[in-house]
């Protein structure tokens, strides 16, 4: 039976073509139609894992070499939490006798963020050989590819751009002739927001209910069916052939200390030319708006730079930063998956907790008590404050909840959902005591 799932397919308009990137790697050269095996071998694809084994007359790189590599990048995951790449990789037992798994999240599910979904259109044969390269560096033989279920025709490219690579013998038994296998496959998952934590995503892919497990153990050591399994994101493997074709201080110095190579950010929101842009880690957010072609509709209020669960910032603050992990962390926030939320002046601070505090009620799996009972209940006293129903101590109450989930549960959607609420009442909390002493909004168009 063939499985219609084009009632969940994203309708949007491409995100990557504008050519307002700077320095780009990933996106570099695409254009929407050159996403084919030849078009990635004319931008100089496959050249990377031809050289990590020797394909065309070079000394081949041993493993440990590939990993020394990633290491010295200062390559950041892209998935979230920024974990070091290289020490990810680090972690594999090298000398395992049974099966190993890589797994690449391809989810992406935060709301606001929308970069995998250009990689995989548009250049999937970037991730098809970075994943190559990890399997080789982890001594891994067999990999997936969990894909966000709402966005089907990227798997079914992803699929095609599989067959490409195995025809092309750059997938497979003894990729192109050598000694190393790797065979690499797509799922796709059904759109839960939960599925994107990386154990959740284990336990969908073993054809289970997409449920967090307890850590430890960790996925290099109990992962997929039990056996060591690395995970990472789809921009984290996209970044891996541009390190080995350059080096890993390269890489490093296209960022800054820490902060290695471009990353790609999300611009949605109130900005005139909201889309996907790939800049150099550290490079101003006031760039970052400016290629977005600025704010839309009023002046900068705030903005959330790390998709929904990084916690807001005023303008005044981030006119000042640079887009780094470092930089965000240390004003307060995080860059997460890169999503940066726009908002302009107009926008009512309680309105938009409300729309992201229902996002993860509704997206809490239910297996712990603090994020069940928490985030509906996080939502309900929102609710009442934008209702005009508030009552006095109903701002410490949020304060109360948010920090007794916090840290309490058994993945980070707890604190995912705590976080913006915590942000929102640092930063905003008049607007907060406005709606519950006056019954009203404090933001003129919503009086
Ligand atoms: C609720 C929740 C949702 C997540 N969703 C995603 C996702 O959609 N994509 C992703 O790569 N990582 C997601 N993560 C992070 C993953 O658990 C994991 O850290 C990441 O895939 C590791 O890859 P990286 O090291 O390359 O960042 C999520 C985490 C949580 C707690
Ligand atoms: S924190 Fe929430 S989403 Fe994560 S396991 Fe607990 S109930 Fe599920």
């Amino acid at each position: 039976m063939t499985l219609d799932l084009s009632r969940f397919q994203a309708k949007g308009i491409e995100t990557c073509f504008h050519g307002r990137h700077v320095g780009a790697q990933i996106y570099a050269g695409l254009d929407g139609r050159n996403w084919r095996y030849a078009d990635y071998v004319a931008r100089g694809g496959y050249t990377a894992l031809r050289k990590i084994l020797g394909l065309d007359g070079g000394p081949g790189m041993t493993p440990e070499q590939v990993i020394a590599e990633v290491k010295a990048s200062a390559l950041r995951g892209r998935g979230g939490a920024g974990f070091p790449t290289g020490l990810k990789w680090s972690f594999m037992p090298r000398n395992f006798p049974g099966a190993k798994y890589l797994v690449c999240n391809s989810d992406e599910g935060e709301p606001g963020t929308c970069k995998d979904r250009d990689i995989l259109a548009y250049n999937p044969h970037i991730v098809i050989e970075g994943m190559a390269i990890a399997a080789y560096a982890m001594g891994i033989r067999t990999g997936y590819n969990y894909i966000h279920g709402e966005i089907f025709e990227i798997y079914e490219r992803f699929e095609q751009a599989l067959d490409e690579a195995r025809a092309a013998g750059m997938l497979g038994e003894r990729i192109g002739g050598s000694e190393f296998s790797f065979q690499l496959h797509a799922f796709h998952g059904f759109g839960a927001y939960i599925c994107g934590e990386e154990t959740a995503l284990l336990e969908s892919l073993e054809g289970k209910k997409g449920q967090p497990r307890f850590k430890p153990p960790f996925p290099a050591s109990f992962g997929l069916y039990g056996k060591p399994t690395t995970i990472n994101n789809t921009e984290t493997f996209a970044a891996v052939p541009w390190i080995i074709n350059h080096g890993g201080q390269a890489y490093l110095e296209c960022g800054k200390p820490n902060n290695g190579g471009t990353k790609i950010f999300s611009v949605v929101g109130d900005v005139n030319q909201p889309g996907n842009f790939e800049i150099p880690l550290g490079t101003p957010f006031a760039k970052l708006l400016e290629l977005a072609g600025g704010v839309k509709g009023g002046a900068l209020k705030a903005v959330i730079p790390g998709g929904s669960s990084a916690p807001v910032l005023p303008a005044k603050v981030m006119m000042d930063l640079t887009m780094d992990y470092d930089a965000i962390a240390k004003a307060g926030s995080m860059l997460g998956s890169g999503a940066v939320i726009v908002m302009n002046d107009t926008r009512c601070m309680v309105k938009s907790l409300l729309r992201l505090s229902y996002f993860y009620q509704h997206e809490s799996c239910g297996q712990c008590t603090p994020c069940r009972e928490g985030t509906g209940w996080l939502w309900r006293v929102i609710h009442r404050i934008e209702h005009g129903q508030g009552r006095p101590d109903d701002l410490a109450l949020l304060d109360s909840v948010a920090a007794n989930i916090k840290g309490r549960t058994i993945c980070a959607l707890g604190d995912a959902a705590a976080m913006p609420v915590e942000g929102m009442l640092k930063h905003f909390r008049d607007e907060f005591a406005h709606h519950v002493e006056h019954k009203t909004c404090a933001v003129p168009q919503y009086v």
